[in-house]
């Protein structure tokens, strides 16, 4: 009989989880003669028993597509699963249901696509004994243990296009422009975006702001004839001594807390401190959507491949990791250990600075 494996996608959606579905299936099949099924919407599909198999044709033209054709969640956890009952929320375990459904499905390995929420239900998963291997995915690139994350530069080419529209206007109108971009508590998306972009202020969750320091800077920057200013806030920066600016709090999901806001202080602070006109953009989720980027693509697909190679080695457990240009096999618990935030003596940072980029402290 062929073997069989299945393959989901948590947590929230990113450009390239389609590329890797399309890897998957394919090297599954062409190399291995696996069969493959796709489980629905993350692990909601495997405590409730969703799925569909998926054949070489079925991922036919979705390499490029973003999203993510099986579908999503970041609320299905099945060891806290959550049960509605009118406004309440309750939790209960449902984690028996993801066993029987492993078993009655055949499945000898599951590939789970997911960042630092979907790792963690994974290493739970295997030590309860199903064979799990991951596959890194997020647009914050904040997955410990491995360089690099597929999803990122697709969002970091879309904050970077953002930023080159919004200095047209902040150069013809002499404005400042704030613009928001994703990230909690790591501040890649800005620091990379910011400096494809030409941002003349970079601020990011790992150093606290000095609001004064970017109005001085921004009136400084002024002096010397330039009469703009694009600020890039990522959404977890916070001023020092202040706090995060927290918009919801999403009681089911594995991080509850949604972020959303800071610019609005940010922008509304330079305004009166300088007296410069100030607009804010935040681009939100717009740096989630769309079709993968050349780079997400082809990393993408070697991540797919090199999961259903460690598979077929029986390396459970495990990821394939990015170590600069290799990839190699890492511990799922190692990417959870920790989350990978930009380190304070990164050479980025130092880069940023002497390009003149004020990084708000
Ligand atoms: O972790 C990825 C991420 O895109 C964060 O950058 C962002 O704060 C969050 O997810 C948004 O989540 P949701 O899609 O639930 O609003």
């Amino acid at each position: 009989m062929r073997q069989r494996i299945g393959v989901l996608s948590g947590g929230g959606d990113c450009p390239g989880i389609n590329a890797v579905i399309h890897a998957v299936v394919k090297r599954a099949i062409l190399k291995y003669d696996y069969e493959v099924i796709g489980i629905l919407d993350g692990f909601e599909g495997l405590v409730e028993g969703r799925f569909r198999e998926l054949r070489y044709n079925d991922v036919s033209g979705i390499l490029p597509l973003g999203g993510t054709i099986l579908g999503t969640s970041n609320r299905a956890n099945p060891f806290r699963y959550p049960v509605r009952q009118k406004d309440e929320v309750t939790f209960e375990d449902r984690s028996r249901d993801v066993l029987r459904h492993f078993t009655e499905l055949g499945l000898s390995a599951l590939i789970t696509i997911g960042g630092d929420g979907t790792f963690h239900i994974a290493a739970e998963l295997s030590r309860l004994g199903i064979p799990v291997v991951g596959v890194p995915k997020t647009i914050d690139n904040d997955l410990n243990a491995t360089d690099i994350t597929f999803g990122f530069d697709s969002a970091v080419h879309v904050v970077t296009e953002a930023i080159d529209r919004l200095h047209t206007t902040a150069q013809s109108h002499h404005r400042v422009m704030v613009i928001e971009v994703m990230g909690r508590y790591a501040g890649w998306i800005a620091l990379h975006g910011g400096i494809a972009g030409g941002g003349d202020v970079i601020l990011i969750p790992e150093i606290p702001f000095d609001i004064e320091g970017v109005c001085e800077f921004i009136l400084e920057r002024r002096k010397r004839g330039k009469r703009f200013s694009i600020v890039v806030v990522a959404e977890g920066a916070r001023p020092r001594g202040g706090d995060l600016v927290v918009q919801r709090i999403v009681r089911e999901s594995h991080d509850q807390i949604r972020l959303g806001g800071v610019s609005h202080i940010v922008g509304r602070a330079i305004e009166e401190k300088t007296g410069l006109e100030t607009r804010v953009v935040i681009l939100g989720h717009l740096q989630r959507g769309g079709s993968p980027t050349a780079f997400d693509r082809v990393l993408a697909t070697r991540l797919g491949a090199w999961a259903v190679d460690l598979v077929a080695q029986g390396q459970f457990g495990y990821f394939p990791a990015v170590r600069g240009q290799d990839i190699v096999p890492a511990r799922i618990e190692e990417a959870i250990a920790c989350l990978k935030t930009v380190p304070l003596d990164s050479p980025l940072l130092d880069i940023a600075r002497s390009m003149g980029t004020y990084l708000g402290a």
